[in-house]
């Protein structure tokens, strides 16, 4: 049987790390495209001149053409410009709606049953662009944000404990940006909850530090922002939908009344499998986390506005 074949679209930082942590799991061969000639031609090979000596047996290959999309299961669009330090994800509407519109046309003409997987900021309107200008379906639209999100947490949690990350579970909800929504109350650390184990201003200081985790990065490297925990996030997605895993995971996708919120992409958790997103999961919230998740949900809402007006 052909290998699956997953594309991705911007083959700077989060693209090319989104190529190599999905190259290591072996299960799909990868085109990465780029405008930028020759600089995803030459990741590729450099990828595919590594893969003697990790094992990997999948084709990587680079293009400026989007014919070479054809026959993808998964599009993994990272285009367009990352954060500098004062930015806020809201800044790069203008320019990463031009440039993601753009990619998604081609999607459209060259890919049309592929799953797409949005992780260009805004993350929540972008995907919300995505779904509205291809007509995939809400299914078979999913934007990457609460994988990241809750890693984050889980490190946060596993650092101020001294315990293995392994042992820590952790849920974040919302929009990607600082009105993003941890909740502690289904954080745990081998089925503990966090409450139990960690005192709730040392709780309350996670919560801040993850709602700013992406700032705190662009602010150290002064030069852009997080790749390789947003690659590796954007790469487990496409293995759950790949495999079939149907992996439980917080992500963006487009609600019709859940959590009592409507015609908007906000993170929450959903089962992803071959399908793309089969099922959104209403958890219980408490009222004030249902309250800030309602708050994170309208300002996405408002972003969406302002995109509406720029493309009008
Ligand atoms: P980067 O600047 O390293 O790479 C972006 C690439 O997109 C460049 O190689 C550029 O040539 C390419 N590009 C621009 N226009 C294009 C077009 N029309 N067609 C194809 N390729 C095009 O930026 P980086 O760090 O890889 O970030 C990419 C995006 O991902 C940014 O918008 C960033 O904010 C976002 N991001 C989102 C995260 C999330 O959690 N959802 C996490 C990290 C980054
Ligand atoms: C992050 O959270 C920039 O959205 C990206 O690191």
């Amino acid at each position: 049987m052909a290998n699956a074949k997953v594309a991705i679209v911007g083959a700077g930082n989060v693209g090319a790390t989104t190529a190599l942590s999905l190259a290591q799991l072996n299960i799909a061969d990868i085109v990465l495209v780029d405008i930028v000639e020759g600089m995803p031609q030459g990741k590729a090979l450099d990828m595919m001149q590594m893969a003697p000596l990790l094992g990997l047996d999948v084709a990587i290959t680079g293009t400026n053409n989007y014919k070479d999309i054809a026959g993808s299961n998964v599009v993994v669009i990272t285009a367009g410009i990352p954060r500098k330090p004062g930015m806020s994800r809201d800044d790069l509407l203008k320019t990463n709606a031009g440039i993601v519109g753009e990619v998604v046309d081609n999607v459209v003409q060259y890919a049309p049953d592929s799953i797409i997987v949005m992780v260009s900021n805004p993350l929540d309107v972008m995907t919300y662009l995505a779904y509205e200008k291809s007509g995939f379906g809400k299914k078979r639209v999913v934007g990457m944000a609460g994988v990241l999100d809750s890693v984050r947490f889980r490190c946060f949690v596993a650092m101020e404990l001294g315990v293995s990350v392994k042992e820590v579970a952790a849920m974040v909800l919302g929009g990607h940006g600082d009105s993003m929504v941890p909740l502690p109350d289904y954080t745990t650390v081998s089925g503990i909850p966090i409450g139990k184990l960690i005192p709730k201003d040392a709780i309350d200081r996670m919560i801040a530090r993850t709602q700013k985790a992406g700032g705190e990065i662009v602010a150290l490297l002064k030069t852009g922002s997080a790749y390789y925990a947003p690659a590796a996030a954007a790469a487990a997605m496409v293995e759950s939908i790949l495999l079939d895993q149907k992996q439980l995971l917080p992500c963006a996708t487009f609600l019709e009344g859940e959590y009592g919120i409507s015609d908007v992409f906000i993170g929450v958790p959903v089962i992803l499998g071959k399908e793309g997103v089969e099922k959104v999961i209403e958890l219980e919230l408490s009222p004030e986390d249902s309250g800030k998740l309602k708050t994170s949900a309208q300002h996405v809402k408002s972003t969406i506005e302002d995109l509406k007006k720029l493309m009008a």
